[in-house]
């Protein structure tokens, strides 16, 4: 097996700098559109084998180092019996207004709620050459979507209840901090070798509020990613500034994102490795651009190990599939050593 992301992720030295990307299965890949045409999101979600095959359509066109697992955030919610519509992006049935509208998630068993998602897993670990990334979403951007109900640019109503019912707002986390414990275990168990947590939304909340309100969950899943035996990495969105607390949550590696210079992290980096960064709008630029950012990235991220290659969010859905290709070959040839 290609292991190159695995040693990344625990800070050993790699011939070159591994690279996969987020969202590089999905809507830009013509493959994947073809499916669309046929089935609905969920039902790709939902088919062991259709997952497992949108998780390899990247792998065939690219020779990237790790695949991640199709699936969606909200998923393992759904089949804890939250109503979710996708259109494509979630929109709550009955979005969360007190305690009771919690539990569905209570005593949440994984192998009930998503057993399709975990034969997927065993699936793909049969055919994979490289490592499978199984993922979570945070207890805080997952309650982003439960309580406001579908995707807002500021989600008032989450912020605001965590003011005004600050019981609830602890409520909610916890019980999404277990949630997300144990599906993320689960991803483990059934074969995934690295687990990573999705806060886009991190950023919307004040360092003390999310050190004080989502940091207890936060840890809480780390600590099961880690007993489970696998890595896990902390993708959020914006929170650079937040080093202290980065630093502190347990995770493995900690994902950049687009607007960071790389060795912002450095001083994290005898504890952790980074993964990023590279803006997603590059790939809309030439090849000579898209090379020149790839050694800006790797510039920054230095020579010493523990530098996984990534964008600094999700491929956009019209990017060019000759840019990705672009990309790759320029990751492999710039970061050979
Ligand atoms: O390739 C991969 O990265 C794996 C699959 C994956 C999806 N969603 C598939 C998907 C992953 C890792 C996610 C994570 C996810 N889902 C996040 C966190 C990452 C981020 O982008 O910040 C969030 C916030 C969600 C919630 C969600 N699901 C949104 C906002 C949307 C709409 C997105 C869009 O691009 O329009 C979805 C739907 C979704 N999830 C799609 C895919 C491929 C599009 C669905 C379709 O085919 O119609």
């Amino acid at each position: 097996m290609n292991d190159l992301f695995l040693r990344a992720c625990r800070r050993e030295p790699t011939e070159r700098t591994p690279l996969w990307l987020m969202r590089q299965a999905g809507r830009y890949l013509p493959e994947y559109r073809a499916l669309r045409e046929k089935y609905g999101f969920l039902d790709l979600i939902r088919e062991p084998e259709l997952a497992a095959e949108v998780t390899l359509q990247p792998l065939r066109r690219f020779p990237l180092d790790a695949a991640i697992l199709f699936a969606d955030i909200l998923t393992p919610l759904v089949g804890a019996g939250i109503g979710v519509r996708f259109t494509p992006g979630p929109v709550l049935e009955r979005p969360v207004r007190r305690s009771r509208d919690l539990d569905p998630l209570r005593s949440f068993d994984p192998g009930e709620a998503v057993p399709e998602t975990l034969e997927a897993v065993r699936l793909l670990k049969r055919e994979l050459s490289v490592p499978l990334l199984g993922f979570v979403g945070a207890p805080f951007t997952l309650a982003c979507y439960l309580v406001d109900g579908k995707g807002t640019k500021d989600f008032p109503l989450t912020r605001a209840l965590l003011y005004r019912e600050p019981e609830l707002g602890r409520e909610i986390m916890e019980v999404l901090g277990e949630v997300v414990a144990k599906y993320a275990a689960a991803q483990v168990a059934a074969g995934a070798d690295a687990v990573q947590v999705f806060d886009s939304w991190a950023h919307l909340l004040p360092a003390a509020l999310l050190e004080r309100s989502e940091g207890p969950a936060l840890r809480r899943i780390f600590s099961a990613v880690r007993d489970a035996g696998a890595p896990s990495v902390y993708y959020a969105n914006g929170v650079f500034q937040l080093l202290d607390l980065l630093g502190d949550l347990g995770c493995d590696v900690v994902g950049a994102d687009w607007r960071v210079p790389l060795d912002a992290y450095d001083v994290l980096r005898d504890r952790m490795a980074v993964q990023g960064n590279l803006d997603p709008a590059v790939l809309f630029g030439t090849e000579e651009v898209i090379r020149r950012e790839v050694r800006e990235v790797l510039r920054r991220a230095g020579a010493r190990p523990g530098h996984v290659f990534n964008l600094g969010h999700g491929l956009h859905r019209k990017t060019p599939l000759r840019s990705v290709e672009a990309l790759v070959t320029a990751v492999r040839e710039e970061s050979t050593r």
